[in-house]
């Protein structure tokens, strides 16, 4: 199983628009997820958003609902966007891996962190979102999603909040909305959250 199972290239070439490439991707078996996940989580927005922000991979609520960030990550990135200025409409929401990757807890399914091979053959979908979609800048939000792109070297907390040059794109890398979440206390938390917001600031000023 590689990338090359993947049909989203050839998808593309037949001109497929989002709602197609969604619907394939459910169908995906390029590599094992889907197996264990409940459906593939395509990314949200509409063509022509200006900016793409991209997460890491669908957690257990996007899992049964079919939609990213619709969690308790979301209702934080989604407060994020609000209060940095941004309109839904500028926005195409999505991640780097498709299906849910988890294990069995003791009471509810456990995230684990998609790997670079998961990456790899999810890719052709990105690539997919970023031909329809044509942002002017990909915001990664989290270490995941930011290594993905930029490579391992890449780290958010030194990072983030500055435009980097990947594949004739612009990215800016930024905090993933449950490091806020996963703050040790309210003022850790209110200052991540801060960050977030203010990165997010940047890219409005900047990419508006
Ligand atoms: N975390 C992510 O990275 N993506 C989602 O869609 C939800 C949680
Ligand atoms: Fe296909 Fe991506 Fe799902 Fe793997 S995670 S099966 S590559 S859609």
């Amino acid at each position: 199983m590689s990338a090359a199972d993947n049909p989203a290239p050839d998808l593309v070439a037949h001109g497929a628009d989002l709602e197609e490439l969604s619907v394939a991707s459910d169908g995906c078996t390029a590599c094992e997820l889907y197996l264990h996940a409940t459906q593939a989580v395509f990314g949200s927005g509409e063509t022509g958003a200006r900016i793409m922000l991209l997460g890491e991979q669908p957690g257990d609520e996007e899992d049964r609902k079919g939609a990213p960030f619709v969690g308790p990550a979301g209702r934080v990135l989604d407060e994020a966007i609000a209060e940095a200025g941004l309109d839904r409409g500028d926005i195409y929401l999505s991640n780097v891996v498709k299906h849910f990757r988890w294990k069995p807890g003791p009471k509810k399914r456990l995230h684990q962190k998609p790997s670079t091979r998961h990456i790899r053959a999810c890719r052709p979908w990105l690539d997919a979102e970023l031909t329809l979609v044509d942002p002017d800048v990909v915001v990664t939000l989290g270490a995941t999603a930011t290594q993905a792109l930029l490579g391992n070297e890449a780290k958010v907390t030194r990072d983030h909040g500055q435009v980097f040059d990947w594949e004739d794109r612009l990215v800016v890398p930024t905090i993933h909305p449950s490091a806020v979440l996963r703050g040790p206390d309210s003022e850790e938390r209110r200052r991540l959250r801060r960050l977030l917001v203010d990165d997010l600031v940047f890219v409005r000023e900047r990419f508006l």
